[in-house]
């Protein structure tokens, strides 16, 4: 397994990983699927933010999971905080490639300054706020029912990372 920046040849991929989280899971809170063209343009949006899309691939370039963060909020103030999302494929889960993704996206966000990372995770979501708290992510608070997924409200418990201990800029 490699952690590589996303090109064209893993947007399929990409966009088969997060067709299944939309259809079957509440890590994504959306209901429709997106295309290729969906996902090839949000990559390129982040692209153009000097934001990384990171997959992790397999020797045959397959798509095992792919990570990539981006404004936490539009404001100016926030410019140094982070929203990050990670998906690993349904059938490589528990392998430890979300913790590599994980590790590999906190180096991005430091190498280019950023001071702080957030993660929304639906609260029921062992998975991924274990995963979080293994690297260091402090619980931040918990909104309730903030959202809606297969009928059911959603909780959605914030996480943060503090990057470095500079003064305000
Ligand atoms: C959440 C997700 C990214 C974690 O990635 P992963 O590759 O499965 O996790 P890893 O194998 O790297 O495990 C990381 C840590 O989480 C723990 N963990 C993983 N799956 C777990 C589970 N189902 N229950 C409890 N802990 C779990 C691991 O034990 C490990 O901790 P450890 O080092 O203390 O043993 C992955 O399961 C996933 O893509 N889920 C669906 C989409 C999703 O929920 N994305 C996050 C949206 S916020």
């Amino acid at each position: 397994m490699e952690i590589v920046n996303a090109a064209e040849s893993h947007i399929e991929g990409i966009t088969a990983i997060y067709n299944e989280a939309v259809e079957h899971s509440t890590a994504i809170w959306n209901d429709v699927k997106a295309d290729a063209d969906n996902r090839r343009a949000w990559a390129a949006d982040r692209a153009r933010a000097g934001y990384p899309v990171l997959v992790a691939i397999d020797p045959d370039n397959s798509v095992l999971g792919y990570a990539s963060f981006g404004d936490w909020r539009a404001w100016d103030g926030y410019r140094h905080t982070v929203e990050h999302s990670i998906y690993v494929r349904a059938d490589q889960r528990g392998n430890g490639i979300g913790k590599h993704l994980l590790m590999a996206l906190i180096d991005r966000a430091r190498s280019i300054g950023k001071h702080v990372m957030v993660a929304g995770i639906e609260a029921e979501n062992v998975a991924s706020i274990r995963l979080h708290e293994r690297l260091g992510f402090e619980h931040a608070g918990t909104l309730k029912e903030v959202g809606v997924k297969f009928g059911t409200w959603l909780d959605l418990t914030f996480l943060q990372l503090k990057l470095d201990a500079r003064p305000a800029d």
